[in-house]
């Protein structure tokens, strides 16, 4: 057993809280949200396209609505100077990233960056493998609050040490920078990424389809226990309004990540986005489900028929956020009973992509439910 398993062991024995080994750096105490290049723009990004994605969080309401981050990720990066400095493809990013980053934060909003633990990127740009500690220093000095460390051209490292040496690194920089561990769930990043990082990948990269987003669920859903404040299984970045998935089933994704407290990052073109997807990605209800304070990532708690589901959080004030899940093509009837949500006696529901309340239940609800889709309520208990 290695030394922080043992610690883990022992603290269990005496009954102490295993929260003590988390990666305390006072960051994302709820699931970061924000924004990330990748999912829509691949390697085409640029300071203009950074510049005006801020610009259109801000307009659109989603800075409002509570996110943070807007974070680029592979391909801005070209070579390392004589000081062994990252340096900026000065085509696409002229002036460097220290502008940049101000001009994000001008906008009341926080600026990240990718890198990757190997010796390249996934795209073959320069790695951070043995330049931890300039790397970090470096992003700290350019105001970086955010940095998503991916693990392609890593072969014959080992995940677990190369992510605390980058942590350590981050700490050491002085600034509260939420790190993002991006392993795809390859080595159990459940079980040290707590102690390691704010969020870790789950799974292998999401595609723009509702299998895809199925997959990644309920590969994310397995290690709900290892979710607290401060550090959460990332199932990947959000798909919403990139096209490949309808409406009801994009409305289905935010609800299903809001429910797993997963990061919610968007990953579609905030600059030229339908009213419908702006609507999805600012539902405040279903966002309040995400950050609630208490920290809790929800669970399927029945599947009365394959493909129908009722997946439950428990929140901070006693409620419980509930989505009926439909994953079939044919629309239908789910129901969920209170005592699978670990409730008694009368609540009050209120419909979250209806925003309407829709009164007291005394031990059960039901409703239906689109094809590949989803309701999501919340139960709050009438006396507490
Ligand atoms: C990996 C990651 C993705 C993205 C790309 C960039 O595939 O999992 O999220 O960062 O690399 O190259």
């Amino acid at each position: 057993m290695n030394r922080p398993l043992a610690v883990f062991a022992l603290l269990g024995l005496v009954g102490l809280p295993s929260v003590s080994l988390l990666h305390n750096n006072g960051v994302a105490r709820t699931p970061p949200m924000g924004w990330n290049s990748w999912n829509h723009f691949g390697c085409d990004v640029s300071a203009e396209l950074i510049r005006e994605t801020a610009d259109a969080m801000v307009s659109s309401g989603m800075k409002d609505a509570g996110y943070q981050y807007v974070v680029i990720d592979d391909c801005w990066q070209v070579a390392r100077d004589a000081r062994g400095r990252l340096v900026a493809d000065s085509t696409r990013f002229p002036g460097g990233m220290k502008p940049l980053a101000e001009y994000v934060h001008s906008k009341g909003l926080k600026f990240g960056l990718y890198t990757d633990a190997g010796r390249r990127t996934c795209q073959g740009r320069p790695g951070t493998y043995g330049s931890e500690e300039i790397d970090a220093r470096t992003f700290a000095d350019w105001g970086v609050d955010y940095v998503k460390e991916d693990w392609c051209n890593a072969e014959g490292l080992d995940s677990p040490t190369q992510y605390a040496k980058f942590r350590d690194a981050l700490v050491g920089s002085g600034r509260p920078i939420v790190f993002s561990i991006c392993e795809w769930g390859s080595a159990n990043p459940w079980a040290w990424g707590p102690e390691t990082g704010n969020l870790w990948r789950t799974t292998t990269d999401i595609e723009d389809s509702w299998t895809s987003m199925l997959s990644n669920l309920d590969i994310s859903g397995q290690h709900a226990s290892a979710a607290r404040p401060g550090a959460w299984n990332d199932p990947d970045m959000l798909e919403v309004g990139n096209g490949g998935m309808t409406d009801d089933e994009y409305r289905a994704h935010f609800s299903l990540w809001a429910i797993m407290a997963a990061p919610l990052i968007a990953g579609n073109d905030l600059r030229s986005m339908s009213t419908g997807t702006r609507e999805t990605l600012t539902n405040r209800d279903v966002i309040a489900v995400d950050q609630d304070s208490l920290g809790v990532q929800g669970t399927v708690v029945e599947e009365r028929s394959p493909e129908l589901q009722v997946w439950m959080k428990p929140l901070k004030d006693g409620s419980r956020a509930v989505v009926l899940l439909n994953r079939s093509a044919l629309q239908t009837v789910i129901g969920a009973s209170w005592w699978r949500l670990r409730l008694s006696g009368p609540a009050r529901l209120r419909d979250l992509w209806g925003h309407s309340d829709l009164g007291a239940f005394t031990d059960h609800f039901s409703a239906t439910v689109p094809a590949h889709g989803v309701v999501m309520v919340r139960v709050t208990p009438e006396t507490r």
